[in-house]
């Protein structure tokens, strides 16, 4: 099943079906793949508070597809990140997140249960774009590139994080006035 789905801000334009989703992705220099969602183990597909143990269980249940795209692209270390309501002071974490800004490394996450949305800057004939993620779906997003992250209505989300090292995930304000913060 393919999920993930593009809306371009300033047209309100869609952007569905694999094909269309990835030459489109392709053009703005954003890696997306595909992992089988399906693989870990049914009561963690559904699960947004994790235990170190069931942490560890979604990494090694992903370990050939991590190692993969890790080799491919230079990641070197990864973890797990989980947010829900459950999360403390999630609000505020959502406001601040709710930045445009750029990191000196790629941003990388595999989504393994729950959903978010990537806005990007993408080339200057589309603007600002949101990137609309569901479980299996898996995103680079290259260095430099301006972007931010939010959960979607939901508010659940886990993902696979992949770094080359974690201190290149520091992110620098991007401050870009042509940008609102129109929502759908
Ligand atoms: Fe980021």
């Amino acid at each position: 099943m393919f999920l993930a789905e593009i809306r371009i801000r300033n047209t309100e334009e869609r952007i569905q079906g694999e094909d269309n989703v990835r030459a489109f992705l392709e053009k703005q220099e954003v890696l997306y793949e595909h992992w089988d969602p399906k693989k870990l183990e049914a009561g963690l597909q559904e699960k947004f508070v994790l235990s170190d143990e069931e942490k560890q269980q979604i990494l090694a249940t992903f370990d050939e597809e991590i190692r993969d795209l890790a080799e491919r692209r230079g990641y070197k270390t990864w973890d797990i990140i989980s947010l829900s309501d459950a999360t403390p002071n999630l609000d505020e974490l959502l406001k601040k997140f709710e930045n445009v800004h750029t990191h000196t490394e790629d941003e990388v996450r595999a989504i393994t249960a729950g959903k978010g949305i990537f806005i990007i800057k993408g080339t200057d004939d589309v603007g600002y774009f949101d990137v609309e993620l569901e479980a299996g779906d898996v995103i680079s997003v290259p260095e430099y590139k301006p972007h931010f992250f939010t959960l979607m209505e939901n508010r659940q989300i886990v993902a696979v994080r992949l770094f080359i090292e974690t201190e290149g995930w520091i992110a620098h304000p991007y401050a870009d006035e042509s940008f609102g913060s129109k929502q759908a």
